[in-house]
Parts: structure tokens; C-alpha cells; sequence
């Protein structure tokens, strides 16, 4: 009845180098130095990350793009903005951009297209802003 002693097994190395590999680091990122990072395969859509033309956003409203989780609103000939299509409420995909305002079918907060603020509804707290550029008659997210 003598068990020899059990080994002891350190698994604390492997911990510390999981999370330095999962650690992006803070360098520089305008060098953009072989772009060896992808991994979306994403069919389709080849190349560039255009996401509407400008004439498909009407002056005064908005559309949503559901796949891209963006929504993108045109308050004033020529300006564009956009926002998450996410409402921050419980996290539905607003659905509808009419009447000066985003809409959320599921419980119905109204946000405003010009700065995703919120209008009416629960939702706690604005769209986030999303980055795009305008070029030409393109619209893409930056
Ligand atoms: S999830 Fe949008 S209003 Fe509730």
C-alpha cells in the first residue's frame, strides 16, 4: 500500500504564453507591413470594403445595412454619417431609418439620425458612431 507520490504538473507556463500570444501590442499601425492577418474567408464582396453609393442614401433619412451591422444616414445634402446598427438597448438590429430617426423594431427606441442620439425608446444610451469616408460617389467604411 505504497503509492508512490503523484508528479506535479506546472501548467502555469502555458498560461503566460497563451496570453502573450494573444497580445496584439500597440505598435504603429499605419505601416501595414505584409497584411498577413486574415481570417474572414468571406465570399463575395472581393476586395475593399465599399459599402453603399451615395445615391442609395436619401437626404433627410438613412439606410441599414443588417450583414455590415452599420447604419448610414444622409441629415443634409452631401453629409454623411454613420452609426452601429446595433441598438444599444438589448442589442437588436434597428431595423427601419424614417421620420429623422433610426428605429429599433423590438421595442422601439428612435434614434436620431444626425448623431444617434436617442430620441424615444429604452435604450440607455446612443448609437455608436461609425467611421466612414466618402469617396467619389462611394461611401466605405473606414
Ligand atoms: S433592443 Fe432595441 S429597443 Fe429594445
Amino acid at each position: 500500500m505504497t503509492h508512490p507520490a503523484p508528479r506535479r504538473t506546472v501548467l502555469l507556463v502555458t498560461g503566460a504564453a497563451a496570453l502573450a500570444a494573444g497580445c496584439g501590442g500597440g505598435s504603429g499601425g499605419d505601416g501595414s507591413s505584409g497584411g498577413a492577418t486574415e481570417g474572414t474567408p468571406s465570399a463575395g464582396a472581393s476586395g475593399g470594403r465599399e459599402l453603399a453609393k451615395t445615391s442609395e442614401i436619401p437626404v433627410g433619412g438613412g439606410k441599414v445595412f443588417a450583414d455590415r451591422k452599420v447604419v448610414v444616414t444622409q441629415p443634409a445634402q452631401g453629409e454623411f454619417k454613420a452609426f452601429s446598427a446595433i441598438c444599444t438597448h438589448q442589442g437588436c438590429t434597428v431595423a427601419t431609418v424614417a421620420g429623422g430617426t433610426i428605429n429599433c423594431p423590438c421595442h422601439k427606441s428612435e434614434f436620431r439620425i444626425t448623431d444617434g442620439s436617442v430620441v424615444a425608446g429604452p435604450a440607455p444610451r446612443p448609437l455608436p458612431a461609425e467611421r466612414i469616408t466618402v469617396q467619389g460617389d462611394s461611401i466605405e467604411l473606414a
